[in-house]
């Protein structure tokens, strides 16, 4: 009997088993699909590695996360510096001093911010859907140009039809400063994220192409506690109902040219064009191949049975999630952990911290 069974090999699963097994326990993985990795698993081709499951930045403010992703593999220098695309016009990305004096020739952060001003529309009261929260927060150009477009695409709805609270705040900055996130510590590992997984689950019994739920008799008694990292609903047979998620659809092309758009990530902020993003992939990695691959990101509805992407955070999914969560605590020697049994929208960063805090738990629990 192992002393533990996990239940996926994305992050949360592996960074759990590498700790355990380290610690001398005994672990098995099982795996749902044919890789380990979870949605951080890239196809190597020609060279450049091919983010499969949607564009992966590793970001972090955690020292100590940054520090133990580093033992397993080294990461380069990449910051992401993302492009917005609005018909041709290209504006850098997040809204920053570049932004503004491309828009409107600006020179100065005190001119950026009058213009700013003058275009924001002042409301008395809460705003009523998205579009006047994020015009009264950054003004009409700024909203027409880069943030109409992608959202309504990314939500299938409106503007008007979404809620205000969607854009709590819109990070604005009066630098000359393109770098996407503000965390201190930023990369992508150096030969792809496969390496990482691969390097955490290293001398570990995995089992690919085996869904817990299907094999759950096989499976159960198979070890003391299970470390499940599915989604949370599916556990429970979905007796309660179904959790949503926001789709997407990824097209993949491979071209003959050495480098296509110049930049690893550009936004397609218009409506017209039917998707969000494309990704440049071998930007991440400063790759100087012949060829480059390239995938189009088009958000979806989402049905199930279908990959599972973002969580739909509304009052009724929570709601609904609450209640798996209730029977999840009911569980016996069966831990939920990581984003699809947290029905939670998680970064790497977060989710490593979540699975070795939980290591923490487990340990304590059995000393
Ligand atoms: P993950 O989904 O990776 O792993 C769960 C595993 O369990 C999967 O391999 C699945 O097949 C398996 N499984 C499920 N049910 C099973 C069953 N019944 N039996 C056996 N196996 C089962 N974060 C970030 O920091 N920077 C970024 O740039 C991005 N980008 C990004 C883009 C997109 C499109 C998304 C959706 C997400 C991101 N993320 C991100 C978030 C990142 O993907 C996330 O933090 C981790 O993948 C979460 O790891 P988990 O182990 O929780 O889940």
């Amino acid at each position: 009997m192992y002393d533990y069974l996990i239940v996926g090999s994305g992050l949360f699963g592996s960074v759990f088993a590498h700790e355990m097994k380290a610690r001398g326990k005994s672990v098995l993985v099982i795996e749902r699909r044919d890789h380990v990795g979870g949605n951080i698993h890239c196809e190597e081709k020609e060279g450049i590695n091919i983010h499969q499951y949607g564009a992966h930045i590793f970001h972090t403010d955690y020292k100590n996360v940054w520090e133990y992703v580093n033992r397993f593999v080294e990461f380069n220098n990449y910051v992401n510096s993302p492009v917005a695309n609005y018909h041709g016009e290209l504006y850098n990305l997040p809204f920053n001093m570049n932004t503004f004096s491309k828009m409107w020739g600006v020179i100065t952060p005190k001119e950026a911010a009058e213009k700013i001003a003058q275009q924001r529309k002042v409301i008395t009261g809460e705003p009523k859907n998205l579009e006047e929260q994020a015009i009264s927060l950054i003004g009409t150009d700024v909203y027409t140009k880069l943030i109409k477009g992608y959202t309504e695409k990314q939500w299938g709805r409106t503007c008007t039809e979404l809620p205000a609270f969607i854009i709590k705040r819109l990070p604005v900055r009066y630098t000359f400063d393109n770098n996407y996130f503000n965390d201190r510590f930023q990369g992508i590992p150096m030969g792809g994220y496969n390496k990482l997984i691969d390097a955490l689950l290293e001398g570990i019994e995995v089992r690919t192409g085996v869904d817990y739920n299907e094999q759950r008799e096989v499976y159960r008694d198979s070890a003391r506690t299970v470390i499940y990292t599915g989604p949370i609903d599916a556990y429970f047979g979905y007796r309660l109902g179904q959790l949503e998620y926001r789709g997407l659809r990824f097209e993949t092309e491979r071209l003959e040219e050495e480098n296509h758009q110049g930049v690893a990530v550009m936004n397609f902020t218009a409506r017209e064009v039917p998707y969000t993003r494309s990704i440049e992939h071998k930007h991440f990695e400063y790759g100087k191949q012949p060829v480059t691959y390239v995938t189009k990101e088009y958000p979806a509805e989402w049905r199930p049975g279908e990959e599972a992407y973002y969580p739909v955070n509304n009052d009724k999914n929570q709601l609904l999630y609450e209640k798996y969560a209730s029977l999840a605590k009911k569980e016996k020697n069966v831990i939920f952990g990581g984003r699809l049994a947290e029905y939670k929208y998680y970064d790497m960063d977060d989710v490593i911290y979540s699975a070795l805090q939980c290591v923490e738990k487990e340990l304590a629990k059995t000393k």
